[in-house]
């Protein structure tokens, strides 16, 4: 392993707002901080994570955006969250945290009703194993045991498969298996930048404008950015 990278995890190990807990802490267990997201932060304020964050652009942008909401970015790889974490602690936000972990454990790490906004920014199309896309059905399940209700998820994606199989397979498909859990949409384009900003409001714009690390190779290579936005609803 290079020594940047090295010097990096080390650095993570000592930020108080990066969390990388053991496999033994999570497996088939709750975390520490599983129903006590809003203690950890000091405040009530609602809940926003961003899956597959990478260097954490959506956490930190949304972060100084909004500092009435708390942000925490999540993914496996240590070296890219520290670029988002340094960032965050350099800027003296108090209202981000980074998790390092699977998201496929990402139920014992939330309760019901924590979490007010899901963010899936650019995470892999996995083209050979559709299970594994972070919109899949398996997912989605996971994401109800912790949304609230009138929470949203938001998938920007560079990815043609990958919007296309969530918005046309995966959420028609979980909509009409688990009624009464139900994700409406809200905001549909593929074609971000060309068209669909211009219907959003000036906040929107400003959040849809902050461009992450694989967005700007996608752009670079004149891919057309595509993004959704869902509503959870529950009728009961
Ligand atoms: C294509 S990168 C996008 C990163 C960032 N959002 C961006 O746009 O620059 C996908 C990220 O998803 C993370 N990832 C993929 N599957 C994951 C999983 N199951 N759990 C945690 N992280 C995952 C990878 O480590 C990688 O950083």
């Amino acid at each position: 392993m290079g020594k940047n990278k090295l010097k990096k995890f080390a650095q993570n190990e000592q930020f108080e707002h990066v969390l990388q807990p053991a496999f033994s802490e999570i497996f088939q267990k709750d975390f520490r901080l599983k129903g006590c997201w809003n203690e950890e932060f000091g405040n009530d304020n609602p809940i926003v994570l961003e899956l597959a964050c990478g260097k954490g652009e959506y956490t930190v942008g949304q972060a100084r955006l909004f500092p009435e909401k708390n942000f925490i970015g999540i993914d496996i790889k240590g070296a890219r969250l520290f670029t988002g974490a340094l960032q965050a602690k350099e800027e003296g936000l108090k209202n981000v945290r980074f998790l390092r972990t699977k998201i496929d454990l990402i139920t014992s790490f939330f309760a019901t009703d924590e979490v007010d906004e899901i963010w899936i920014t650019f995470a892999d199309p996995q083209m050979k194993r559709p299970r594994k896309r972070l919109t899949s059905d398996l997912f989605l399940e996971r994401y109800v045991q912790f949304m609230k209700a009138g929470g949203t998820l938001n998938l920007k994606s560079d990815s043609t498969e990958l919007y296309e199989y969530t918005r046309d397979e995966s959420v028609p498909e979980y909509n009409q298996r688990k009624a009464p859990y139900h994700f409406e949409t809200l905001f549909d384009t593929d074609q971000l930048y060309e068209t669909g900003i211009k219907e959003l409001d000036e906040t929107m714009q400003q959040v849809l404008n902050i461009r992450t690390f694989y967005e700007q190779m996608w752009l670079e290579e004149g891919k057309k950015i595509k993004y959704i936005r869902y509503e959870l609803q529950h009728q009961s």
